[in-house]
Formats: C-alpha cells, sequence, structure tokens
C-alpha cells in the first residue's frame, strides 16, 4: 500500500517542452481545420462557421492553418516516426484490443512508451497529413489541373477527413476521460509512476533503469 502511495508521487518525465510544442502545433490548427472542414463539408454543420470566423474568412484560414498543420506533422514524423514502428508485440496487442476496451490491460503484451493503438494513430496522421497536402494544394490551385484530378482530390480530402477524423475524435476521448492521468504528459510533460507502470510498464522500466 505505501508502495502504491510513494508511487503516485513520483513524477516521471514523459514529453519534453519540443515534443509537447510539437504536439499543440500540430493539434491547435487541426482543430480549426476539422471544425471549418465540417461546416464547409456539410450543410448541417454550417451553424460552426460563424463561430470560426464566417464563411469566408473560415475558408481562408482553413488554407493556412493547413499550412501550419503541415510543418506540426512534418516535425512530428522526424521526432515520433522512429517510436510508432510497430513490433510483434504490437500485432497481439492489435489482435486482442477486446482486452483494452475491457478495461483489462494486464491480459495484452506490456507497452513501451506507445501502445499499438497509439502508433496506428501516429501513422493515421502521417499518411493523412501527406493526403491532405497533397489534395489540399490542387483544391487551393484548380486552374493548375484537370477537372478530374481535381474532384479526385475532393474526394480524397473528404475520404482523409472522415477517417483521421473519426481517429481524432477518439484521440481526444483516450487522452483525456478515457485515461485518467495522461493529458498532464502533453500539458505539464510529466506523469506519475503508478500511471506510467501501469500504462506502459516496458516504458516505465527503461525509465527507471536510467
Ligand atoms: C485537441 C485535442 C488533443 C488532446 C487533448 C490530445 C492529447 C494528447 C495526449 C494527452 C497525448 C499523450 C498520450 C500519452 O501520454 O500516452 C497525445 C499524444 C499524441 N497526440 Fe494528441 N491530443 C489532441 C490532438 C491531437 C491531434 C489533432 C493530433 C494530430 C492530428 C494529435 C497527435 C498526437 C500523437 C501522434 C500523439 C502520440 C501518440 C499517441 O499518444 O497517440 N493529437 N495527445
Amino acid at each position: 500500500m505505501e508502495d502504491v502511495k510513494n508511487l503516485e508521487e513520483v513524477e516521471v518525465e514523459r514529453f519534453s517542452a519540443f515534443d509537447r510544442f510539437v504536439h499543440w502545433l500540430t493539434a491547435i490548427p487541426f482543430v480549426y481545420l476539422f471544425l471549418s472542414g465540417l461546416g464547409m463539408y456539410s450543410p448541417k454543420f454550417a451553424w460552426l462557421l460563424p463561430f470560426l470566423g464566417g464563411r469566408e474568412f473560415s475558408a481562408w484560414l482553413h488554407k493556412w492553418a493547413g499550412v501550419v498543420f503541415t510543418i506540426g506533422v512534418l516535425l512530428m514524423f522526424l521526432r515520433w516516426a522512429k517510436d510508432f514502428v510497430l513490433d510483434s508485440d504490437d500485432r497481439i496487442w492489435l489482435a486482442n484490443v477486446k482486452y483494452y476496451l475491457k478495461g483489462e490491460e494486464e491480459k495484452l503484451p506490456e507497452a513501451g512508451k506507445y501502445n499499438a493503438g497509439q502508433k496506428l494513430f501516429g501513422w493515421m496522421v502521417f499518411i493523412g497529413g501527406a493526403v491532405f497536402l497533397i489534395t489540399g494544394v490542387v483544391m487551393w490551385f484548380p486552374e493548375t489541373f484537370s477537372t478530374t484530378f481535381v474532384r479526385l482530390a475532393i474526394l480524397l480530402h473528404e475520404i482523409t477527413f472522415v477517417v483521421v477524423g473519426a481517429g481524432f475524435i477518439v484521440h481526444l476521448y483516450m487522452g483525456t476521460v478515457g485515461v485518467p492521468g495522461s493529458l498532464s504528459s502533453m500539458i505539464t510533460g510529466k506523469v506519475s509512476a503508478l500511471w506510467a507502470a501501469s500504462h506502459h510498464p516496458k516504458w516505465f522500466r527503461e525509465v527507471m533503469r536510467k
């Protein structure tokens, strides 16, 4: 009991100031892109646009927020891609993801710094970011490309929006209420040792060894 109490009080560094800067540089423009994209894409969500500066302004800012988002994704890729490589334990983890959803993490292979779900989200962001960039440029300068190409770009942009948007909603849930204690890692950079030992035991042992 005493040990558990101590673990709760000890803090472990999870993300450096640069990691957090890169995360929020990507996340903040994404939220604007997501909401303005939703407002432009579906008349059901057009009520969002006045809150984002109006239809014309949000169409303009959507493009520039896309530029900042792209820089964030690129930095994220350079910083984190090596940590998101999936290994054999991750494949077992994914095949048994039902235990994660039931809150029975102890039945899964121990996670390192990121679990397989987090790694997959990372790849979704990298691949999605590249598709958003390419298709976004085509839509920004439509006169440069054929009509068929522009139509294809719009379709791909929308499909990517739905896929990455769904991933984002899950990520938002997991990073706040889904896994209590996570959010502090992206704000202060630190988590409790108890949190680290429960959710990322392999990583926790590595940190303790250093
Ligand atoms: C705006 C709301 C967001 C919140 C509250 C949030 C929260 C978090 C938190 C708490 C972590 C650390 C998880 C951990 O310590 O294990 C994290 C990691 C991460 N975030 Fe976010 N995030 C948000 C938006 C985004 C967006 C929009 C992207 C990219 C488009 C993104 C990409 C990532 C990636 C790649 C990681 C590392 C892997 C992972 O934990 O999934 N985040 N986020």
